[in-house]
């Protein structure tokens, strides 16, 4: 059988997080090439991406995380369900400077947003992943975070790309590893990084019962941050998947990662 990788491009790795809409071009280039480099080896690969400022900046002002709120309770300059479809739309846009930077390195891609396909948000959340399993040889199948319909009374929530990678990586037929590529750190660190005097060292592997308490930037992020990605990454180690979490920022290690060679980041441990 053919080695599947499941890789998910974090929003705050390929955009810049707190600025509206911007991509991190030279990022995405990179991260194209060192996908190319694992599709050129004969790996199947599912992409996951990340909102970053594309999603999560709206998506807290409207509290779109939260599902249906109270006309008054969300400003007046929208309603919810016009942000629910800027939202989507910010999302295509991103999901296209993903499939540019792709085409660029030759790489052929078919997107399948969530909002067209999943129902419901967390680890349980409802989609038929055929659609995945069936891609052709050397086409990689991209999705990412959405926001999505959801059952009353929510009605509408944000499914995360973590919820995504767990789904695709325990469901799909085989899959070797999961890949999480990271913006600003190496991997996992024992403490937030604080800049000066950093005392924050990189945890090279991990089990569950370590514990780990996760710094979560609420102000920015709907959904989990650092401490979901964990979770997720734990619950399908737990199914004989290889968890790894990496610098996207640093040479190849995401495609040495992907390819299973030793690199400097996390792994978590069942
Ligand atoms: C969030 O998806 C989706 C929206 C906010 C619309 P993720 O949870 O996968 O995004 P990042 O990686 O944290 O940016």
């Amino acid at each position: 059988m053919r080695e599947r990788v499941i890789i998910k491009w974090g929003g705050g790795l390929i955009t810049e997080k707190d600025k509206m809409k911007t991509v991190r071009t030279d990022i995405l280039d990179s991260l194209a090439n060192q996908l190319e480099a694992c599709v050129t080896q004969g790996m199947d690969v599912v992409l996951v991406h990340g909102a970053g400022s594309f999603g999560h900046l709206k998506a807290r002002k409207y509290r779109l995380a939260e599902g249906r709120q109270t006309r008054d309770s969300v400003p007046p300059n929208m309603t919810q369900d016009e942000a629910v479809e800027a939202v989507r739309n910010d999302m295509q846009e991103l999901n296209q400077y993903v499939i540019d930077a792709l085409t660029k390195y030759d790489v052929s891609a078919v997107s399948l947003p969530p909002h067209l396909w999943a129902r419901n948000t967390g680890p349980n959340f409802e989609g038929d992943l055929t659609m995945f399993e069936g891609a052709p040889r050397g086409i990689v199948v991209v999705t990412h975070g959405d926001v999505v319909d959801c059952d009353m009374p929510e009605e509408f929530g944000i499914l995360s790309g973590d919820d995504l990678v767990y789904r695709l990586a325990t469901e799909l037929s085989g899959v070797q590893r999961l890949v999480f590529a990271m913006g600003g750190v190496e991997g996992i660190l024992s403490e937030p990084p604080n800049g000066v005097n950093d005392a924050s060292k990189l945890i090279e592997t991990m089990r569950i019962k370590d514990g780990y308490e996760g710094e979560h930037m609420s102000e920015i992020d709907v959904t989990g941050g650092i401490g979901l990605k964990v979770e997720r990454g734990f619950q399908t180690a737990a199914h004989g998947v290889a968890v790894h979490l990496v610098s996207g920022e640093i040479e190849m290690r995401v495609r040495d990662a992907c390819l299973g060679h030793e690199v400097r980041g996390t792994t978590l441990l069942p």
